[in-house]
């Protein structure tokens, strides 16, 4: 009905102020989103409620009711297969928030329909399939983006730009705590590629982006320390991650699946000059303080609810790079030296041992 009605409208206009007002509603990106899951629902909400310049075209899940999605989310296109909203001619990029051991599949076939895409991470489990669907992309001269959205959270972004215009001197650690607030299914560990690939890739990118230093070595150690079935699916539920930077300094991670207090999300930077802190973000800001102690709010207890903004902001940025034909804000480089390093961890808890890059 409202194509109809716009259509009559511009029926009634000059001819001139009628191409203008098609060129700039043609100048959107439509945008398919695959995967109506926890990340599917997050980049929806943000495509439905305004990232300049998008616009949804068709979503797609495998098994999400099509009745359901009608009721919830109204009249795009949508379906069960895939394949039929990436091919759709009216769709210019790829929203991928299928599981991981899908992702290949999906970002290739929208390579070979010529569509631009965005993808969660990891890209792949593989290096070799990674470096393989990067150059076809290129080739293919579509833009592939990976959704490594802490780049994009502000106090994140902040702390990188204070460290970089030199607040606190020359950089020597970093230091990366990132718990989960609870281990999640079994069933998503399995197939999660393990902690390094899952879960610590986000602190590999942080490391990098904010050190702004090539990796050349990493040292892993890991272990099962809370839930044996973690064990049994083949994964850790604690790592402990040192990397070395070219010029010798240091970035030192701290992972755990369960944290009871919360997400955990903190990072410090140290220099010669100083230090920058990021601190959990808590629910108020109130500190009560009584004859027991001083009580504060438990942090966020989800990324669903600490990342928010920068999972608005990845995606703006990724349509805005589309639609003005202007690089990425994450590389291939940097999708493959995660990826690379995550490898090594594994690699590297497994031998007992520093592993080169
Ligand atoms: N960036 C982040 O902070 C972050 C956080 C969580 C998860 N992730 C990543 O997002 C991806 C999805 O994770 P999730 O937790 O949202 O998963 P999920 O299980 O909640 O949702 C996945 C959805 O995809 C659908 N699906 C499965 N295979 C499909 C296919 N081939 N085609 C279409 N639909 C398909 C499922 O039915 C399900 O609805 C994973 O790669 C994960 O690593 C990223």
């Amino acid at each position: 009905m409202y194509g109809i009605v716009i259509y009559l409208a511009i029926e009634q206009l000059p001819v001139t102020v009628a191409s203008i007002f098609l060129m700039t509603y043609n100048s959107r990106v439509n945008i398919a989103l695959i995967g109506l899951g926890r990340m599917g629902k997050i980049h929806l909400s943000h495509l439905l409620n305004g990232i300049p310049g998008a616009a949804i075209a068709a979503v797609s899940d495998t098994v999400y009711p099509e009745d359901n999605f009608r009721s919830e989310f109204g009249g795009f296109l949508f379906s069960n297969n895939p394949e039929a909203v990436i091919n759709n001619p009216g769709v210019a990029a790829v929203v991928i928030c299928t599981p991981t051991s899908s992702h290949a599949e999906l970002v290739e076939k929208s390579i070979e329909a010529g569509k631009h895409i965005f993808c969660e991470k990891p890209l792949d489990l593989s290096l070799e399939v990674t470096r393989e669907l990067l150059r076809k992309a290129e080739v293919a001269d579509v833009k592939l983006m990976l959704g490594f959205n802490r780049r994009f959270d502000p106090d994140f972004l902040q702390a990188r730009q204070s460290a970089a215009a030199g607040r606190i001197g020359n950089l020597q650690i970093i230091k990366i705590t990132n718990r989960d607030p609870a281990i999640p299914p079994v069933e998503f560990i399995k197939n999660s590629g393990g902690m390094f690939m899952d879960f610590s890739i986000h602190d590999f990118d942080m490391a990098r982006y904010i050190m702004n230093k090539k990796v050349v070595e990493v040292f892993a150690k890991g272990l099962v320390f809370m839930d044996k079935a973690v064990g049994e699916a083949g994964d850790i539920d604690t790592a402990l991650i040192t990397l070395t930077f070219e010029d010798g300094t240091y970035a030192v991670i701290d992972n755990s699946r369960k944290a009871v207090y919360g997400y955990d999300q903190r990072l410090e930077i140290f220099g010669d000059g100083g230090m920058i802190q990021v601190d959990n973000t808590l629910y108020n800001r109130n500190s009560v303080f009584d004859a027991e102690g001083i009580h504060q709010a438990l942090p966020l207890n989800s990324f669903t609810e600490r990342y928010t903004s920068s999972y608005r902001k990845e995606m703006e940025l990724f349509v805005e790079a589309v639609r003005n034909n202007t690089s990425l804000p994450v590389s291939s480089e940097d999708i493959i030296m995660a990826t690379t390093i995550a490898y090594a961890a594994q690699k590297s808890m497994k031998e007992k041992r520093p592993v080169s890059i």
